[in-house]
């Protein structure tokens, strides 16, 4: 029997810390200036190689069928859009069974999929032995969605501009501590941002790249910003009433990531954050995290 090569690779959730609209372009998407940090929250990814160029997708606990999961397995997942993508882009005619372990939540602000389906162009431009190089990957994950890029980039923490796909890595000083928390309601990232009124004035990444620079928590606090936490904040009460709650229970502001639903508060080591994520999931909450950054 021929043993096919196997890949076991990490697809780490985002959170924005900032994140502003600088206005609406003719494409329909909107222009961004936001700031994107990974975390430690991640799904988990196993590529096999097959020879024959199909590509298919199943989730590790397979005893689950796709509505259980919460996302589809079938041709509509980012994942197998990604690696039909990376096979058009190469001519490439090898395929792969790809098993995931999801724990990243889906409209959640944390970019799972775009994570999922960047590390697909990752693995399987190895796997497949492409030697494509990052700027090629790019490129293809720029047509895939506005988050993807910055997970194809590979850094710890980045300002992403244009669609999301211009990312340029910041440095981090230290380790951040973070407790995410998802109402069980998520958020449709076109209805926040069709919900937005225009700024009189817009934020600028400056303070908050500053910030993770120095290592200051208080100044991240004092920095971070998110426009579309108000139009996310009307579409979803039961977001905007744990927001609330959350920053009554922990004594200090809250935070949404991306269009949301995932809110977040900073802590000052992983011990605080251990024990704010207890306390709140005392209110029995669909999904309460702590992580780093
Ligand atoms: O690119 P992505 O699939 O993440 O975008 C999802 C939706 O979010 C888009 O269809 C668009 O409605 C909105 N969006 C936007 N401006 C961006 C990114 C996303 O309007 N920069």
């Amino acid at each position: 029997m021929k043993c096919q090569p196997l890949l076991q690779c990490i697809a780490p959730a985002k959170v924005n810390v900032f994140l502003e609209v600088l206005g609406k372009r003719d494409d329909g998407f909107h222009e961004l200036e936001t700031v994107m940090l990974r975390t430690t929250l991640c799904d988990v990814l196993q590529f096999q190689d097959t020879d024959q160029g199909q590509l298919s997708l199943q989730t590790a606990d397979d005893s689950r069928s796709p509505e259980q999961a919460g996302f589809p397995l079938d041709s509509s997942n980012l994942i197998l859009k990604a690696a039909t993508a990376l096979q058009q882009a190469t001519g490439c005619n090898r395929g792969a069974q790809i098993t995931i372990s999801k724990k990243i939540p889906a409209e959640a602000g944390l970019a799972g999929g775009s994570s999922d389906a960047a590390t697909t162009l990752l693995a399987l431009n190895q796997l497949w032995n492409l030697n494509l190089p990052r700027a090629a990957l790019h490129e293809i994950a720029a047509t895939l969605g506005s988050d993807l890029n910055f997970f194809v980039q590979n850094c710890r923490a980045a300002v992403c501009r244009g669609r999301g796909e211009q990312v340029q890595p910041v440095s981090m000083n230290g380790r951040l501590h973070l407790v995410v928390a998802r109402p069980a309601r998520g958020n449709s990232t076109p209805q926040v941002f069709a919900g937005m009124h225009p700024a009189a004035s817009v934020h600028s990444s400056i303070d908050i790249v500053k910030a993770l620079e120095g290592g200051s928590v208080d100044a991240l606090v004092r920095a971070a910003f998110n426009r579309l936490t108000e139009p996310a904040r009307r579409l979803n009460p039961e977001m905007a009433e744990l927001s609330d709650h959350m920053s009554l229970l922990f004594h200090r502001p809250v935070f949404m990531s991306g269009s949301g639903s995932t809110l977040f508060a900073f802590a000052r080591s992983s011990r605080e954050a251990g024990k704010l994520a207890r306390r709140l999931q005392r209110a029995d909450l669909p999904f309460v995290s702590s992580v780093e950054v």
